[in-house]
């Protein structure tokens, strides 16, 4: 018989270094390609056929995280929310203890996003009944994640957080599936040097205690979408892969729409050129403007005489007289305007906010 999974989806933490966004929103709720990122993560876990689905959240975001998500009928699941405060992945584990049961779960962080599913992985579990399965891939910088050892058989012996000297370049990606066995493990591991209950001195342990513990390498891509950067380069990766040509605004004659572009929606487009991958969402308006490859706009934003290429523009932001805007991550209800009067900067932004002119 196939044992069914319960999924364990970590969307809590401060969110500190995206922030002044995440002071009204969850990380884990940036948009890419006009969809926030757990929006992904829970297509995953509900296509590997998981219904059952616990959520961590803070207690600062976990609202914003209830809003979008609600009961989970939107994806066919039934999710129960449990507040967190940061002190670990193995931690979460252990708010979770009662919701989990002592059944196997997937465990997968609510702001990494990967470019295939995981449905193999679950059969893999299933089928070789082990106690964890952990998703690896090759990085340029492993000390700055969990580092895994393999020998020749590709079995996992080795585990490190985030050291100093990495034995591989092998990370652990934020996908795990466990059996019951995780709970007996976490209970005898301490907290590490930054205070944290380590799911990787976890997986240490279960190796210590003789349990089955494998890995399977991810061939595609994957993005930890911590920093604006990395939010930047997920929004090209996935209008790249997911948009299609859909044209459901209105674009008037003068326009020119190329390559792949989505529209929303109630938008139009005035005298504007659009080339894509692109995507505009509902009621946006944009006029004398071009909207270049890589970039993303949400609903109710006005984007007038200006020049865009690889950004993200968060919902109700407005964009008016700027002759080129790229890079940028701009967030809710944003307004970023030419003043003609004079040539000097005139600013209200919020804290923590970053300008480069
Ligand atoms: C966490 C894990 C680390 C893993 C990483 C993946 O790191 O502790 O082992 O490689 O997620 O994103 P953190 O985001 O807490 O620094």
């Amino acid at each position: 018989m196939v044992t069914k999974l319960k999924a364990l989806i970590l969307s809590g933490g401060k969110g500190t270094r995206l922030r002044p966004l995440t002071f009204t929103t969850a990380k884990q709720l940036i948009p890419v390609a006009n969809k926030p990122i757990l929006g992904y993560v829970i297509d995953q876990t509900s296509q590997a056929g998981i219904t059952d689905t616990g959520i961590i959240i803070a207690p600062e975001t976990g609202e914003y995280v209830k809003d979008y998500v609600k009961d989970g009928s939107a994806w066919g699941i039934n999710v129960t929310y449990m507040p967190q405060e940061p002190l670990g992945l193995a931690h979460a584990v252990k708010t979770a203890r009662n919701f989990l049961e002592d059944e196997p779960f997937v465990m997968c962080l609510g702001d990494n996003l990967l470019g295939e599913g995981i449905t193999g992985l679950v059969d893999k579990f299933n089928m070789e009944k082990l106690d964890a399965l952990i998703l690896l891939k090759e990085v340029e910088n492993p000390g700055a994640f969990g580092v895994a050892v393999l020998d020749e058989k590709g079995n996992v012996i080795k585990l490190i957080e985030k050291p100093k000297e990495p034995p591989s370049n092998l990370a652990l990606v934020g996908v795990y599936i466990f059996s019951s066995r995780i709970h007996e493990a976490i209970d005898r591991i301490k907290p590490s040097w930054r205070n944290e209950l380590e799911i990787t001195d976890a997986i240490q342990e279960l190796i210590n205690m003789g349990c089955n513990v494998k890995s399977e390498i991810l061939n595609s891509w994957w993005l930890d979408t911590g920093k604006k950067d990395d939010i930047l380069t997920a929004n090209s990766i996935v209008l790249d892969e997911y948009i299609k040509n859909e044209i459901h605004g209105s674009v008037d004659n003068k326009s020119k729409v190329t390559g792949r572009v989505k529209i929303d929606r109630d938008s139009v487009v005035i005298n504007s050129i659009i080339r894509g991958p692109a995507a505009i969402g509902r009621n946006a308006h944009i006029e004398n403007s071009f909207i270049g490859p890589y970039t993303s706009i949400g609903d109710n934003t006005k984007i007038v005489d200006s020049s865009i290429e690889h950004c993200v523009i968060l919902d109700n932001a407005q964009v008016r007289g700027i002759e080129r805007l790229e890079d940028s991550l701009i967030g809710k209800d944003v307004k970023v305007l030419k003043n003609n009067s004079h040539k000097a900067l005139k600013l209200m932004i919020g804290d923590y906010s970053e300008i480069e002119v």
